[in-house]
């Protein structure tokens, strides 16, 4: 059923018409919206950028954390710890050392790999497919797998819990924008894929469910298949394959660059794009408190355009109701931007339902995150 909101067309005071654009000289922007980005909205034009406050006391306050500093290497992906998790979603940092011993097998929930360092092969019930840093590896729910990396390889894995990862409709823009569906790899079953089946000695799948690993050793490899047909399979994709929508008159909301689609949160990618040039055009993201839901942001490469101090490898957490923005640098050039684009990768993840801190997280905290916004206004 669709909703009927509650019917408000209203205006008060100074104020544009147009939503991120003409805003009142002098003023910042805020937006209060339902259901994201899509529901009803509020535009306020405030005096003071709505980041301005002098004190912060309470649950509510942002984090960020330091995932690169996790500096442990796991030979399971099951022993890395959760970063951030509710019942629906599950964040972990891993990092590979080498080729992992045993297979991996999810059977709570499909998974996604982001290689944020590294490179090497993946190995599955479907074959090889090799990855690089910058890729999406998704993984269906059962495929048992198993990464042979050639160096130390850092991961974000990301776990649709009890469901499935889609692609986002892509309404007017066509089934063949942002990325083409040809640009999804799946795994081919070649030479070194035989070679692998052919390993010597007993195989240990270490299968997860319902967050416990029982251990299945069979006397050969079981990535034994010789074919496979269907419409079904593990895929790559990279983070430079995606040519993300922009406007050069309105700065779109970061929804999107959504990518994938779990169940109740979506998986987005920031990549380079130009930033806006119409004069009256907002040129940073805006300020808003996403009250409907949980923000996460991980920092893979570039400069980060809209944030003081972060560095490839960290993790911002923005929880819903936390008013947010442009950090001070930041909003120096929310009018006029002295680079052409953007130059930064990153994944975001909005979560419908609050998340939970993991122990991974909390022992790289940067418990100063909540001060970055104080610098003084423009
Ligand atoms: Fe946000």
């Amino acid at each position: 059923m669709t909703r009927n909101w509650i019917p408000v067309k209203a205006a008060q005071g100074v104020h544009s018409r147009q939503a991120h654009a003409d805003m009142p000289e002098g003023t910042y922007e805020r937006e209060v919206s339902k259901e994201g980005f899509f529901g009803p909205a509020a535009l306020f034009h405030h005096r003071r950028p709505p980041t301005g406050w002098s004190s912060f006391e309470g649950p509510l306050r942002p984090r960020a954390f330091d995932l690169a500093a996790l500096n442990e290497a796991e030979p399971s992906p099951w022993d890395a710890r959760r970063v951030l998790f509710n019942a629906h979603v599950e964040m972990r940092f891993w990092k590979l050392a080498g080729p992992m011993p045993a297979l991996a097998r999810n059977a709570d929930g499909d998974q996604l790999l982001f290689i944020h360092r590294g490179s090497g092969d993946l190995f599955c019930d479907y074959g090889r497919l090799a990855f690089e840093a910058g890729d999406y590896l998704y993984l269906p729910r059962g495929t048992m797998w198993r990464l042979a990396p050639a160096g130390e390889t850092a991961i974000l894995m990301i776990e649709c819990v009890g469901g499935h990862f889609t692609l986002p409709d892509r309404g007017l823009l066509g089934p063949h924008a942002q990325f083409d569906p040809a640009m999804l790899e799946v795994p081919v079953m070649d030479e070194a894929f035989r070679a692998h089946q052919d390993g010597p000695g007993a195989v240990r799948v270490e299968v997860k469910k319902r967050g416990a690993v029982s251990t299945v050793t069979y006397p050969y490899n079981p990535l034994d298949a010789v074919g496979w047909h269907g419409d079904l399979a593990p895929v790559r994709l990279n983070v430079r394959d995606i040519r993300p929508v922009s406007s050069h008159r309105y700065h779109l909301p970061p929804s999107v660059h959504t990518t994938f689609v779990g169940e109740r949160f979506v998986v987005c990618t920031f990549a380079p794009r130009p930033f806006e040039t119409d004069p009256g055009a907002l040129k940073v993201p805006f300020f808003h408190n996403n009250d409907d839901y949980d923000e996460v942001l991980f920092y893979h490469a570039g400069d980060f355009f809209s944030r003081d101090h972060i560095e490839a490898g960290m993790m911002t957490f923005h929880p819903g109701g936390f008013t947010h923005g442009p950090h001070p640098k930041a909003l120096k050039s929310m009018l006029v931007q002295s680079k052409p684009a953007t130059d930064e990768y990153a994944v975001m993840l909005d979560a419908r339902d609050p998340l939970d801190v993991g122990d991974g997280a909390a022992a790289v905290e940067n418990a100063a995150y909540v001060d970055s916004w104080k610098a003084p206004a423009p």
